[in-house]
């Protein structure tokens, strides 16, 4: 309720000061376009049990000012969780990892501009229902594209979180890279952005046996620009496929000052000597320790950013030290 009424006050005053925007309430346009694609736990599943949202928003995922995503009808808006849900319309989306990413953005870099979220991402899609030519495809290119010419912001990465639909069949699991390239290449081509920046997120679970044969493909992958943020280890809910909408970790100082990020998760694993059985479940701790960044530049944070907002258990370039306790 007093919620509801600070808004009501502050939107009258919103109307007040600048009567003549009243029907134009975005007065700012991003700078800064980041394209969300790939399925489901793009589109968010966090918060979401028996296709019902418990509306568990984290922090990290609140609302600003300065995150705009481009709704269905192709308009920019003031981005909320959940944002995929006029996109994945036949699913309950909830929590992802978009809001997330573009709020740690802006914390690291409060002088980036405003930035735009572009979802796209459709649960339960394989990697060639992404093929050149498909609607998938079509339909991230189109709002990609519109989603830069309306204000001449610039594309500045994608995000790509799929492959658990991969996992189902030996062929689409041996196939993985190839598709995956091809898409890369070819969407690059398409956007006229032939270095475009892709994080693409390694698999933390899937839905069928074949997860360590798509994930070797993600982290074999053979072309520029790629930065693979690995999310094993990360929660999952009960269904052992959906990332939780929690687990951010707590983040603490180790003896030598270094920052340590303790998470207690739950990961899939083939025991050593029997991998090809399916994977257990294991509870385990993963702690990451990471050294002071030096300043490597706005992409290099928004890949360190990208890493955290997706809760990676891992580091994905062999400069950062990483601390594995294992179980
Ligand atoms: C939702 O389901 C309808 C009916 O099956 C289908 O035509 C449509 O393409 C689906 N939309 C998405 C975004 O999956």
């Amino acid at each position: 309720m007093r919620l509801t009424l600070l808004w009501l006050v502050l939107l009258a005053w919103a109307y007040l000061v600048s009567p003549s925007e009243a029907t134009t309430p975005l007065q700012v346009l991003p700078d800064n376009i980041f394209i969300l694609a790939g399925q489901s736990n793009m589109a968010g599943r966090g918060g979401v049990t028996h296709k019902m949202r418990d509306g568990t928003i984290p922090l990290e995922c609140q609302p600003s000012p300065s995150i705009l995503r481009l709704n269905a009808d192709l308009a920019w808006e003031v981005a909320h969780e959940p944002l995929h849900a006029d996109i994945d319309v036949n699913r309950t989306c909830g929590v992802g990892p978009g809001l997330a990413f573009a709020n740690a953005v802006l914390d690291k870099e409060p002088g980036f501009g405003v930035v735009g979220l572009v979802p796209c991402a459709i649960g339960g899609t394989r990697i060639r229902d992404w093929a050149r030519g498909s609607r998938l495809y079509n339909e991230l290119v189109r709002r990609a594209e519109t989603a830069r010419e309306v204000d001449g912001g610039r594309i500045r990465a994608i995000l790509w979180y799929q492959g658990e639909s991969d996992t189902v069949s030996r062929e689409d699991a041996e196939l993985y890279k190839q598709r995956l390239e091809k898409f890369i290449s070819n969407l690059r081509a398409d956007l006229q952005s032939p270095t475009l920046l892709i994080f693409q997120v390694a698999l933390a679970s899937g839905q069928g046996r074949y997860i360590e044969q798509v994930r070797e493909a993600q982290l074999g992958i053979n072309l520029p620009n790629v930065i693979t943020i690995d999310a094993k280890g990360l929660p999952l809910q009960p269904d052992g496929l959906h990332l939780t909408a929690e687990g951010a970790g707590s983040e603490e100082r180790n003896e030598e000052g270094a920052k340590e990020i303790k998470e207690e998760t739950v990961d899939f694993r083939s025991p050593a000597g029997h991998e090809n059985e399916p994977p257990k479940r294991e509870k385990v701790e993963v702690i990451h320790r990471t050294d002071e960044d030096e300043d490597p530049g706005i992409l290099a944070h928004a890949a360190a950013t990208a890493r955290n907002a997706i809760r990676c258990a891992r580091h994905a370039d062999a400069s950062s030290k990483i601390g594995n306790s294992g179980k």
